[in-house]
């Protein structure tokens, strides 16, 4: 099959209409915005008791973005619309779990919601685009995490069950590639978005233990691996997991930086993908636990489960690499982590760095250890674009590190690398999942509004959508020829 070209979202950065649908509340709509500091980065993403009071009661100008996104619902036909002039394969689409089940624990699902998606995934079909699902893309309902305590409770994996079961009974028909969880390392990182885990002020560093980190993740394993086997049993489509690439170089050729290389793409990165491409927790996780007093409850079967339901393929979003360093060094942001500062190469604003090679090196070590087709599931160049007179936006920059990929993927594909498709990330615009900035834009379509829910929010294209188009359209043509 030839590689498919597409675009990916997420519901609680694109939907919208918090109060539509009879939908219940979950944690993306509980994020307030901060203006971007060093320090707004936690309260942003890292939640605790207090502020989800707030969500629930929220002072006056308290805006929340997840509550808004860029408005897709009430846009949607017009967004299929510059969906399908793009002439994409392929369309990631994340489905709200409360929309469906308002507290996650009703006993019949939310009829609204349902019809409202299944049009939606109904008109893409009709354009003869593919459906990507994502089952969750870190949106939870909050009456699970005030329950419940996340995904931290085991109780959690049923309820999550039933959920994708819904789905897939009504939607099966639809359904192309479907990944249960979104970055699937994000829990380790950002314990609060990935497991629904709040922060606890009192306690001492970062305010969570590591032992419900690690309960929360390997619930998710063992709910990844259920979804898997039932949807098998049900479905046509292809099941894939997901995880957030890093890149990791050793910032020289000193033994101790590669070594500190290792150990950080392992537990950062490659134990996610090992347990759920490989199948078991890999051997280097025992020393972790044991350094780290961790104790992950296996019940009888667990193992089991995890071996018999692997990924089909491996998804991953690549944004930028990073450079672990043995000694302190200066650092810069990137996505989920922090990274050693690469004197190689430039960074966006948010301190994120370019990396194109390092997109071919991730495919071919990805596809190498697994030797299961890849997908690169979210790319694109974040930035602040300028809505120039007569709704223009000259967006060479992003034009640019497109292409600059798109050569590294043609060249990881020559290399022999199996790659299913590349998605690229909020191809309309939508709201930052990390910073919850509109002005953090990836898209090839421009949506007018601000970080603080002001504007038109009316769609024009950039000049990013253009070249996107041609793109696409010369690689259908190769193949045709
Ligand atoms: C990924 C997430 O980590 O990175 C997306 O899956 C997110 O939800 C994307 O939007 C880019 O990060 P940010 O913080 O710039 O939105």
């Amino acid at each position: 099959m030839r590689m498919l070209w597409g675009g990916a979202s997420a519901s609680s950065q694109y939907e919208g209409g918090f109060e539509l649908f009879n939908k219940g509340m979950d944690t993306q709509d509980c994020r307030r915005y901060i203006k971007r500091t060093d320090n707004a980065t936690t309260s942003t993403r890292l939640l605790t008791r207090a502020d989800i009071e707030r969500a629930k009661y929220p002072l006056d100008g308290d805006f929340f973005p997840g509550r808004k996104g860029s408005e897709g619902l009430l846009h949607i036909d017009e967004d299929i619309e510059y969906l399908s002039e793009l002439g994409i394969d392929i369309y990631r689409i994340s489905i709200a779990w409360s929309r469906i089940f308002p507290t996650g624990e009703e006993e019949t699902p939310n009829e609204e919601a349902l019809n409202m998606y299944g049009d939606i995934l109904k008109k893409l079909k009709s354009k003869g685009i593919k459906i990507y699902l994502s089952l969750t893309h870190y949106a939870l309902p909050l009456a699970l995490v005030e329950k419940y305590g996340g995904w931290k409770n085991r109780k959690l994996i049923d309820l999550y069950l039933k959920y994708a079961k819904v789905i897939f009974e009504r939607f099966g028909e639809y359904l192309d590639f479907v990944v249960p969880f979104n970055e699937i390392n994000t829990g380790f990182f950002s314990p609060f978005n990935g497991l629904g885990l709040l922060r606890d002020e009192n306690r001492e560093g970062s305010g969570y233990d590591l032992n419900d980190i690690f309960a929360g993740l390997h619930n998710q394993f063992i709910a990844s691996a259920k979804v898997i086997e039932l949807g098998k049993k049900m479905l046509k489509a292809s099941f894939g997991c997901m995880a957030a690439c890093f890149c990791y170089y050793g910032y020289s050729c000193n033994p101790l930086d590669q070594l500190k290389t290792l150990q950080y793409e392992q537990i950062n990165q490659w134990f996610f993908t090992d347990v759920l491409a490989a199948g078991e927790y890999p051997y280097y996780m025992k020393k972790y636990f044991r350094d780290n007093d961790i104790k992950v409850e296996f019940l009888p079967g667990d193992r089991e489960i995890l071996r018999n339901n692997t990924a089909d393929f491996v998804g991953f979003s690549y944004y930028q690499s990073n450079v672990c360093a043995f000694e302190e060094m200066e650092k810069t942001a990137g996505n989920l982590v922090v990274s050693t500062k690469n004197p190689y190469l430039k960074a966006n604003e948010w301190g994120w760095q370019i990396d194109p090679v390092g997109m071919r090196i991730s495919m071919n070590k990805i596809y190498d250890r697994y030797k299961k087709p890849v997908m690169i599931t979210e790319n694109s160049f974040g930035y602040n674009d300028v809505l120039e007179e007569g709704n223009i936006i000259n967006d060479d920059y992003r034009i640019q590190y497109l292409n600059d990929h798109f050569e590294q993927i043609k060249l990881a594909i020559d290399d022999g690398v199996e790659c299913l498709a590349y998605l690229l990330w909020g191809i309309v615009d939508i709201v930052s999942a990390g910073s919850l900035e509109m002005t953090k834009r990836y898209g090839v379509v421009y949506v007018d509004a601000d970080n603080l829910g002001n504007g038109t929010y009316k769609r024009y294209k950039k000049k990013s959508f253009k070249f996107y188009k041609e793109f696409i359209e010369k690689e259908k043509n190769v193949v045709k020829s």
